[in-house]
Formats: C-alpha cells, structure tokens, sequence
C-alpha cells in the first residue's frame, strides 16, 4: 500500500502548562515530534509527509527534520480539522490523486508501533472507506447530569477510544471535512467528518499505549516506557 501522511502539529498544547506546545517539548535528547516522525519515515510505502504547524510557530525550524526534503509544512488553522484540511488541500493541488490513501495521525501521539501501523495498512488496504486505529474501553464510562451526578452508565462493550493513524482516501477526506466545517458540526477526528458524510469508517484495534501526550504526567509515563 502506498499513502501520504499529514501530521497537524499546530496546537498550543494549554493542557501540558509548559512554554512550548507540547509537541516540541523534549523526550529523551529529540523532540516529541521528532520521534512522531520516525514513525513513518524510512517505511515502505511512504510517498511524502506534510506537517500542519501554527502560524506562529518559532520551534520547527530549529529541529534537525526541519532540512529533511520528504518533508514539507503548510500553515494550520484554528483547529484541528482547519490544519488536516490544509494538509490535504496542500497535496491535492500539488496534483495528488484523490484516490490516494493518506494517513492523518497526532503530532503528539510518538509512540505508534510499525505493527500497528502495519495492520491498519494490512486490514484497509481494500476497504471502500477506510478506518481508524482504535482501543477497546477498559474502564466502566459514566454519562454526567448536569448537577455533576451520575446521569446513566452506558453499555461499555460497544464503546472504543479513537486514536491515529485515521486512513482515508485523500479526495474523500478533504470533501468530507469541508462539508463538515462549513455545515458548524463539531469535528474532533477525520473519522467523524466522514460519519458526517455519511460513511462508516472501520475499527482497527490498537494497542494502548499508542497514547496521545496530553498532560505532563504523559510525558513521564513515556519517558520512563523509553527507559
Ligand atoms: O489538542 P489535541 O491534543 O486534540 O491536538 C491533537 C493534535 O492536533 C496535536 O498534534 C495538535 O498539535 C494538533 N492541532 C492542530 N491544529 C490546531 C489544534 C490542534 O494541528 N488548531
């Protein structure tokens, strides 16, 4: 399978209370990016990588990957979906084919496996939509009133956390997240946009530790898992 990725590395990361965005804040010697990066790069089957940054972006350029010619920037935008679409629209006009796989996966997200990504390819290689990688929910999920009690407890065997890499077809995804953002829906991944389009992305299992690095302890957690 051939495909592109778009890395949105545009957030602020206000979450992580530290003087860069998150995805630049170091693990071990090199930048949490920088890792997100290794990920892909040097893997069969890569035909280019875009990353989304922020406008205001004053770390990329300083990163050893910011000189490497596989990888290209475009400019982000308020949220997440404005900076995914960027990406896609970036390699479309560049003369991409619509039907190209592309993969979207966080910039904050550095500990994807090559098996899990091998078994996303693997499993959506022929799927006529596409799909996410995915984690069962472990723990009982509880739906809050608005008095901060327990509202209900839904059946947890149907629910699963949605991580990335998300595999769509470029062409797909652009017009499904473009619809969506200009119909107001909330957009929070690519599989949701496609939902909107009124497409049923495939679950993928994953492994959990594919995590997306959120909060400090996050970091630690990592760090310590790198030894
Ligand atoms: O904030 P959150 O953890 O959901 O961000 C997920 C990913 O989306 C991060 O890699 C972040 O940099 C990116 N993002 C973006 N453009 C935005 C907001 C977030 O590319 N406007």
């Amino acid at each position: 399978v051939t495909y592109w990725v778009v890395i949105p590395a545009a957030g602020i990361g206000s979450r992580m209370r530290a003087d860069r965005p998150k995805q630049y804040l170091p693990l071990g010697d090199r930048a949490l990016i920088e890792h997100t990066l290794d990920c892909f790069l040097d893997r069969p089957g890569l035909k280019g990588l875009v990353v989304c940054l922020s406008a205001v972006d004053r770390w990329w350029d300083d990163l050893a990957c910011a000189s490497d010619t596989r990888i290209q920037h475009v400019v982000g935008g308020r949220d997440r979906a404005d900076s995914v679409l960027a990406g896609l629209l970036a390699l479309l006009q560049q003369g991409a084919d619509r039907e190209d796989w592309v993969l979207v996966h966080d910039a904050a997200r550095p500990n994807l496996s090559a098996t899990d990504l091998h078994n996303l390819l693997n499993t959506l290689a022929d799927d006529p939509v596409g799909g996410l990688l995915a984690v069962p929910v472990r723990d009982t999920l509880k739906c809050a009133g608005p008095d901060g009690r327990v509202a209900s407890t839904p059946d947890r065997s149907l629910f699963w956390q949605a991580y990335t890499p998300q595999m769509f077809r470029l062409g797909a995804l652009h017009d499904a997240l473009f619809r969506a953002l200009a119909a107001g829906v909330s957009i929070t991944d690519e599989a949701s946009a496609m939902e909107h389009a009124g497409q049923a992305p495939r679950l993928v299992e994953g492994r959990s530790d594919n995590i997306k690095v959120t909060r400090p302890e996050d970091l630690e957690w990592l760090a310590r898992l790198r030894g």
